[in-house]
């Protein structure tokens, strides 16, 4: 199995969905194929937002090694689920991808019970804490639904 986490910019709740569900993967002992990027381009080859990489890792996720990237067309061959974090995300991807292979993209909280059905982007919000708390419940989510 093989997973894309996609944002807008690739530099906060892509790479961190990455790496929470990379941890959340190892801990349960399970292997699946991770990346992540953005629709956008404007940060390929940047670290994780600071802030972002900072509340991530006061919960134990570890994210300094990864590099922003923009999705290309390849992608949407490669991979099993493009999962974005918003509708905005959903509604680029679906203008991109080619249509044989609509049925890979979702949106995280598709997995997810809570009320929210996207995760508002921190960069803008500031609320790097709400964004974590929504990924760890999409990733929870999403890993029940790959690994059961
Ligand atoms: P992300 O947040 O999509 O969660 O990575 C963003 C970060 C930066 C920008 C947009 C979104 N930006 O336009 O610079």
């Amino acid at each position: 199995m093989k997973l894309l986490f996609i944002c807008l910019g690739n530099i906060c709740r892509s790479p961190t969905a990455q790496a929470v569900f990379e941890h959340m993967a190892k801990d349960a002992g399970v292997w699946v194929e991770c990346d992540s990027a953005g629709t956008g381009n404007w940060h390929s080859g940047s670290a994780p937002y600071a802030p972002m990489q900072k509340a991530a890792g006061l919960r134990g996720i570890a994210m300094a090694h990864l590099r922003a990237r923009q999705v290309e067309t390849r992608d949407f061959e490669k991979f099993d689920l493009i999962i974005g974090m918003d509708r905005e995300n959903y509604d680029d991807l679906r203008r991109i991808c080619p249509e044989e292979h609509w049925g890979k993209l979702h949106m995280l909280l598709d997995y997810a019970d809570g009320a929210a059905r996207e995760v508002p982007d921190p960069y803008y919000t500031r609320d790097f804490e709400t964004a974590l708390d929504l990924i760890e419940a999409g990733c929870a989510g999403l890993l029940a639904q790959v690994s059961g």
